[in-house]
């Protein structure tokens, strides 16, 4: 067992990990090879993250894979990632059912290439009976569209007469978001030593802790996460109470 794995408290694992996997293209540049490589590179650490997140008991990671701004990018990119999703879902079926992985994916997958959408449906199909962890890729995502998607819904339904503008619940609009059913996350990591969110999982994000890192995100693996946790494990939540409050709970 690794040194830094023991010091982890078993009592306070997060329940849902959300990380913002950046870095890659800043990886390859570095090494002298192409941005694709730092993608292939990758999906090395999506798999060992994945790996020790089932390993302490992580019950949801939460992958942000592709953006809705990630269209902007040269086309030649954008294909050879959607290549690579294809590769890399048909490719771990196998070791996701091992490993008891179940496969989800956030965001507007409808507006993804015919052959992505068909290999991610067939993995979540594949998948969907596993409970150890579930891997949720974030694809064609973006907060401002699951935000205004779920004002719609609800847009709808007052319309409709179903309800009326005042009776709109927190609980109402978490109905209508892409991770209704998910737990919030309690610790979101970005790697390669940016600091915002870029659209991701805003609403969900309210009250979780955030680490940021300066490694890129191919050298981001076991013991990195493991390091993640630890900071949060060391972090007061206090949800707007005070420390004295907490401690008399
Ligand atoms: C950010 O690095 C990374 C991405 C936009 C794509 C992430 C995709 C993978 C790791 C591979 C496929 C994943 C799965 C889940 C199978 P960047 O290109 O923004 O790096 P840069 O900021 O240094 O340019």
């Amino acid at each position: 067992m690794s040194d830094l794995k023991s010091k982890i408290n078993p009592e306070n694992i997060p329940q849902h990990i959300a990380i913002i996997m950046d870095g890659n293209g800043r990886w390859a540049k570095q090494k002298g090879i192409p941005r694709v490589l730092g993608h292939h590179s990758g999906v090395k650490s999506v798999r060992e993250v994945t790996e020790a997140a089932a390993q302490i008991g992580v019950k949801y990671l939460t992958l942000y894979a592709f953006s809705t701004e990630n269209w902007n990018r040269p086309p030649s990119e954008v294909t050879a990632l959607m290549s690579l999703l294809v590769e890399t879902i048909k490719g771990e079926i196998r070791d996701l059912n091992k490993n008891g992985v179940r496969l989800m994916a956030i965001g507007d997958i409808e507006g993804l290439p015919p052959a992505t959408l068909k290999t991610l449906r067939d993995g979540i199909e594949k998948t969907k009976d596993n409970d150890r962890v579930t891997l949720v890729l974030a694809l064609n995502y973006s907060a401002k569209w699951e935000i205004l998607r779920a004002t719609r819904y609800l847009a709808e339904k007052v319309k409709q007469g179903i309800c009326l503008p005042s009776e709109i619940t927190e609980a109402m609009f978490e109905h209508e978001l892409s991770t209704y059913g998910m737990p919030d996350p309690e610790l979101l990591i970005r790697t390669s030593g940016e600091a915002r969110l870029s659209n991701f999982l805003l609403w969900q994000v309210a009250y979780t802790e955030l680490y940021f890192t300066p490694v890129f995100w191919p050298d981001f693996g076991k013991e990195e996460l493991f390091n993640a946790i630890l900071s949060y494990q060391n972090r007061e939540r206090r949800f707007g109470k005070t420390s004295e409050q907490l401690s008399n709970e």
